[in-house]
């Protein structure tokens, strides 16, 4: 199963991209996580795209487009892939496109996650993240078993450098010229689908499987 996740920035992607993606068995690709590892280990890309990231732009499409095409080789991505963060307006579709073309494979769905401003409010401004292992968590609706660390292994939980309120306006600018006329791209190619992304992290799940098991 080839997929996409697409929605704005808080939307739940990343939570329900990783869910999916273990109940699935295939790997969860996300440009964020991606680009965020290189920033800590602060290779060469990481130090390219730090400020980039930091002031809520997006990377040069020609260094992300390289960074997917080579997670793309990978075998593990053989039997499918759920895709969270990428392609981010057009220019990223095409070359996704030639490079899914050059691969022999098709995406089966890219889904379109519906949330509100309130719940994206919300959302970010809870999210901590373990910096360690990346859980992501929030203090209200997903919080740690104990006061700000993560359950998995005990490292303090932090906030995301780019949840800072001026960043995440910005990351909601550029979601709203760049990466929505994607919707238009991806429905007139008979891919695109909504799910209903409020609520639970449980029902949005039920109802991303709902949709995902859907032959149509
Ligand atoms: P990226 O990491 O992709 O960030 P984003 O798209 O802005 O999305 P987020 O990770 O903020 O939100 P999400 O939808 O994954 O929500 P989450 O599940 O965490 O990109 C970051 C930056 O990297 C970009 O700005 C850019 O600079 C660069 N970049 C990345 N990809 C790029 C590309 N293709 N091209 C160029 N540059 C690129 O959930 C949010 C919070 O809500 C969490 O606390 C979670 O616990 C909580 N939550 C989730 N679901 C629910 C629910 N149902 N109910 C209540 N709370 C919930």
């Amino acid at each position: 199963m080839r997929l996409v996740f697409l929605g704005p920035p808080g939307a739940g992607k990343g939570t329900q991209a990783a869910r999916v993606a273990r109940h699935l068995g295939i790997p969860h690709i996300a440009t964020g996580d991606i680009f965020r590892q290189a920033v800590e280990a602060g290779t060469p890309i990481g130090l390219r795209v730090k400020e980039v990231m930091d002031h809520g732009e997006l990377v040069s499409d020609e260094m992300t487009n390289e960074v997917v095409r080579e997670r793309m080789a990978l075998d593990d991505t053989e039997n499918g892939f759920v895709l969270d963060g990428y392609p981010r307006n057009v220019e990223q579709a095409l070359a996704f496109e030639e490079n899914l073309k050059e691969l022999g494979v098709k995406l089966d769905k890219v889904i379109k996650f519906m949330v509100n401003g309130p719940a994206i409010v919300q959302r970010l401004s809870g999210r901590r993240i373990c910096p360690l292992c990346k859980t992501v968590y929030h203090f209200v609706t997903h919080p740690p078993q104990y006061d700000e660390v993560c359950d998995n292994d005990g490292t303090r939980l932090v906030k995301r450098e780019d949840d800072q309120p001026e960043t995440v306006e910005r990351r909601l600018e550029v979601y709203g010229k760049l990466t929505k006329p994607l919707y238009d791209f991806y429905d007139e190619r008979g891919l695109l689908h909504q799910v209903d992304a409020l609520g639970t992290t449980n029902q949005v799940f039920e109802r991303l499987i709902g949709i995902i098991q859907d032959d149509h």
